[in-house]
């Protein structure tokens, strides 16, 4: 495992001989923030696999550790301790540059918040993380307009954030997670401001992105509505995967 750094290689290290193809693999991940009596321990100790090609949920009450966990399996947090891999992969054994670029390029994220650039309108917002990858300006655009034009946003790609309302935003945000067509999308609560058609318009688009064999897709959700669309649900209690079962409609 320990040579199996390149993000770019084909399914590098996430298959091992006979081992299933694993997208993630966390062992006893802990993390904490801050110290002494501040001190906050989110994580105590996860244990983790997503197979490749399959749509996780992440279920569990507020404050259990969800949207740190996500964040650490994404590369955007450091752990303390245990062990995490994507696709073979350990975001925090690369130099910082190279994590950068290879989250950027490996990983889509939805914020919980979104995290909309303010100045930027809805498709140039898309088009970011093609233009962190090098695509020219033109193609990046064009591209990040077919991406709106899926979540059902194509009339709305000149609008500024502020010009959208929380759905469309949301919206906006998963189009951006997913144009460039990441290996891993892990979403914080993506269908909680969408009404029922569109949350499930999101899902399918979701969907059909992680039926790739080299696809991974973790939901933070509490929507009962989308837990149908999962290949499994995982629960999670007070910094701890305590549960992994079948969706109720795909048990049996
Ligand atoms: N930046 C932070 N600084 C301090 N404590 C935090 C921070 N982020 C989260 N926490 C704490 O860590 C725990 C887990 O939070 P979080 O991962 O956001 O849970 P969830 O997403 O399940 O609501 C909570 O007790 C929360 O208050
Ligand atoms: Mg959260």
């Amino acid at each position: 495992m320990s040579d199996s750094k390149a993000f770019s290689a084909p399914a590098a290290g996430a298959s091992n001989g006979d081992e299933p193809c694993l997208a993630i693999r966390c062992r006893s991940v802990t993390k904490a923030y801050g110290t002494g009596y501040a001190r906050v321990t989110a994580l105590r100790g996860v244990d983790l696999d997503v197979k490749c090609g399959e749509l996780l949920l992440l279920v569990g009450p507020s404050g259990c550790g969800k949207t740190t966990l996500i964040s650490v399996i994404a590369g955007i947090l450091d752990r303390d301790g245990g062990e995490c891999r994507v696709f073979g992969s350990d975001f925090q054994e690369l130099p910082a540059g190279e994590r950068t670029r290879a989250r950027g390029r490996q990983v889509g994220f939805v914020f919980q918040a979104f995290n909309l650039l303010p100045t930027l309108n809805a498709a140039e917002n898309v088009a970011v993380p093609l233009l962190i990858a090098g695509v020219a300006r033109r193609q990046a655009l064009a591209r990040a307009r077919d991406a709106l034009a899926q979540v059902g946003l194509a009339e709305r790609a000149s609008a500024l954030p502020a010009q959208l309302s929380g759905g469309q935003q949301q919206r906006v945000a998963i189009a951006r997670s997913l144009v460039h067509e990441p290996r891993l999308i892990v979403c914080d609560e993506p269908t909680s401001s969408l009404d029922h058609a569109n949350g499930e318009k999101v899902m399918e688009i979701m969907r059909a992105h992680a039926l790739g064999p080299e696809r991974a897709l973790v939901i933070v959700t509490h929507d009962a509505r989308i837990f149908h669309y999962a290949d499994r649900i995982a629960e999670m209690d007070d910094g701890r995967i305590t549960n992994v079962k079948n969706p109720p409609a795909a048990a049996g």
